[in-house]
């Protein structure tokens, strides 16, 4: 039996990932700060699927409760198979309207918290010779919308550098680049999404279903929806003054991030 850790994991794509994961027999880690909702998820884990859980209660913009998550990933008599970086939001104001401290949290839960947990994670894998690290980035990474657009460029780069790192050790690495899916993202964020097309939306079922496929496969990058793919693929060729231009015009607090 493997076990995963999935970080967020108590709403959206990261609830999405540990239903999956145990439906798929794996035990399940379950990383985030509202500790009832968390035992909810592990309840209905338990009954549904018949697998191990534990809930562990970490605010991962605090640097000892992300260290205490560090700490259970490296725990080699307990290990932990498949990592999932998941746990994210977006901010409701604009670098230059917010407090400094929230832009470092906001750096600290996006960016840092994935640098630590895979750290530690892939060491303990290599030298078992066997895992998977997951890190959800977004398609936003790929333009220039704010501080969100930059952090998940980290994550996404990052990603990359690691699977390159891990080649030849059994231990693979995936950045998940998702666009616009229904979660609680956007209403956490109070942004108003009502006009963004249909066809943009993504599903976060689907999405992970095709993600853990990609993971299989061994892919450094899975894209997730063929509207997506096709996006992101013109974004690799498109003039960065034009990239730069775009992302102005939709960078209001409105329908922003995703
Ligand atoms: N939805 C989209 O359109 C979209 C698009 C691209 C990428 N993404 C990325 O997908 C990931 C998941 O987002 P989602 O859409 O599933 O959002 P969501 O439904 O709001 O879920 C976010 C999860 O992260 C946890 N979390 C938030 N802050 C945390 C903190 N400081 N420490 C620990 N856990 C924390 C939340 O639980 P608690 O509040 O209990 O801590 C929750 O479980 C994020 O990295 C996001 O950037 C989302």
């Amino acid at each position: 039996m493997s076990t995963a850790l999935v970080t967020g994991a108590t709403s959206g794509i990261g609830l999405s990932f540990a239903h999956q994961l145990a439906e798929r027999g794996h035990d399940v880690v379950l990383v985030a700060r509202d500790r009832a909702r968390l035992e909810n998820v592990s309840d209905d884990l338990r009954a549904k699927y018949g697998v191990g859980t534990e809930i562990l209660v970490a605010d991962l913009s605090d640097r000892a409760e992300t260290g205490k998550v560090a700490e259970r990933l490296a725990d080699q008599a307990r290990p932990v198979d498949l990592l999932v970086n998941n746990a994210g939001y977006a901010l409701k104001k604009r670098f230059l309207d917010n407090d400094i401290a929230d832009e470092e949290a906001f750096f600290d839960v996006l960016g840092r918290a994935v640098l630590v947990l895979s750290h530690a994670a892939a060491r303990a894998m290599r030298e078992r010779g066997h895992g998977a690290i997951v890190n959800v980035s977004s398609v936003a990474g790929q333009i220039t919308s704010g501080t969100y657009s930059a952090i998940k460029s980290f994550v996404t780069v990052f990603t990359e550098g690691l699977s390159a790192e891990l080649a030849g050790t059994g231990v693979t690495a995936t950045a998940l680049l998702p666009g616009f899916t229904r979660t609680e993202f956007h209403d956490r964020a109070k942004l108003n999404m009502s006009r963004l097309p249909k066809f943009m939306w993504l599903d976060a079922d689907r999405l992970v279903t095709d993600c853990l496929d990609d993971v299989a496969k061994g892919r450094v990058v899975s894209v997730p929806g063929p509207q997506y793919k096709a996006i992101v693929a013109g974004l690799r060729f498109a003039p960065r003054s034009l990239v730069r231009s775009r992302a102005r015009t939709v960078h209001r607090p409105k329908a922003r991030q995703g």
